[in-house]
């Protein structure tokens, strides 16, 4: 078999694990949903009864404290794969690009990547808007729609009245403003007052992933105009043979000769297209006004409405039309306001919004205070 070969039913495997492990519902009566159960369920537990049975039990104990330390625990294993990766990346790129790559497109290049890090840096920092007694009423600003979030709950870890829109993490403990969702790469959560941060590293990152893989393959269209890869005949040294060129033997001559430019170029490449993709994702959902987690919440209330529509439409029948068919609304998101309103509160929480109004406030009012002891000290000056 080809590499190419190879490394399409790798990437093909890949997405397909990542679709039923993912994407499938594990309740469906589906092949996806049936092997997400196979996967994620029965196997799981099987290795572990097995383990549990073969294995000291110190060893054991050893193994699932780590696996709960490393799923269940906020940790920093993902962040250092990210520094890992993206490093390891950046050093390949250089030293395969360094005489190759004009030094103009390096320097935006160092630039884009040390912008990266910083991006990094402020997005695992900055926190979601973590929700506490004193913290309580700065949070306050969503009023709960009935809908998704009922009023007057507590969350029975933090002992506070749970905000509309807000979630307890399990991973950091505490209830997070306006949660999207846990981001293990960031080792924190995603929320109100980090949004913004988190989709700005998305953006940062798809757009220098995308430069340096057009950068990448301006060294590996180069190398196939100076040996005339287009017209030249490759001699395969296991089969003994001579073959012409196509695009395949053109891809297996770079991959054997450019594996490191191939390697990171594929990763770089595929990074950006997935990052944007996810970026594109994000940006709908702040367009609608809506977070990750509620995506989830509204698919259960729609479901709902649907389970509900039926029951009535078969009262409705049972009855022979006898009974008026019950109508049930669509359920609409009450956050959302408009596109343009939408997007500014992300770019603009509404918490720092409510922060500067009291500032400005304050300010205000020693504006006030300052004129009335001019006015009162004008007014004893002229007595
Ligand atoms: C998001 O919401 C769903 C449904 O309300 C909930 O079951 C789930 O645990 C939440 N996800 C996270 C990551 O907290
Ligand atoms: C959000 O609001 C806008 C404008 O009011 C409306 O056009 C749009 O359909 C709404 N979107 C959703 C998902 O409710
Ligand atoms: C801030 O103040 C402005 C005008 O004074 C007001 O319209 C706005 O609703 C306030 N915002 C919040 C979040 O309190």
């Amino acid at each position: 078999m080809s590499v190419v070969t190879i490394l399409v039913v790798y990437m093909t495997l890949i997405a397909f694990l990542i679709w039923v492990c993912v994407l499938a519902d594990p309740n469906s009566d589906t092949l996806g949903g049936r092997l997400n159960v196979l996967l994620t369920e029965e196997i799981p537990t099987r290795i572990t009864f097995n383990l549990r049975r073969r294995l000291p039990s110190k060893v054991f104990d050893a193994l699932a404290k780590a696996y709960d330390y490393i799923v269940r625990q906020r940790n920093p294993i993902l962040q250092c794969l990210y520094l890992l990766l993206f490093l390891g990346s950046f050093a390949t790129y250089l030293y395969e690009g360094w005489g190759r790559i004009p030094l103009g497109d390096l320097a935006l290049s160092v630039a884009l990547v040390l912008a990266c890090l910083a991006s990094f840096v402020v997005a695992c920092s900055v926190p979601a808007g973590t929700i506490s007694p004193s913290t309580w009423e700065r949070y306050d600003n969503y009023k709960p729609d009935n809908v998704i979030y009922v009023a007057g709950r507590v969350c029975p870890t933090c002992d506070v009245v749970k905000l509309a829109r807000s979630k307890h993490c399990r991973l950091c403990g505490v209830c997070q403003s306006r949660f999207d969702h846990h981001c293990g790469w960031l080792n924190q959560c995603v929320g109100e007052v980090n949004y913004r941060h988190f989709l700005f590293f998305l953006a940062l990152h798809s757009c220098t992933f995308l430069y340096g893989s057009s950068r990448l393959w301006g060294i590996l269209r180069r190398e196939m105009i100076k040996n005339k890869l287009w017209d030249a005949t490759f001699y395969s040294p296991s089969s003994g043979q001579t073959v012409g060129s196509s695009p395949l033997v053109v891809c297996q001559y770079l991959v054997v000769h450019e594996g490191a430019v191939c390697g990171v170029l594929a990763l770089a490449f595929v990074m950006a297209i997935v990052l944007a993709g996810f970026l594109l994702y994000h940006l709908w959902l702040a367009g609608q006004n809506t977070t990750t987690n509620e995506t989830f919440k509204w698919a259960e209330v729609r479901l709902k409405v649907k389970i509900e529509r039926s029951q009535a439409r078969r009262a409705h029948e049972a009855s022979g039309g006898a009974l008026p068919l019950r109508r049930i609304a669509d359920p609409v998101n009450s956050y959302n306001i408009s596109l343009y309103e939408n997007l500014m509160e992300v770019l603009f929480p509404r918490s720092e919004r409510r922060a500067q109004n009291s500032t400005g406030r304050k300010a205000v009012s020693r504006v006030a205070t300052e004129s009335e002891k001019l006015s009162t000290e004008a007014r004893e000056k002229i007595e």
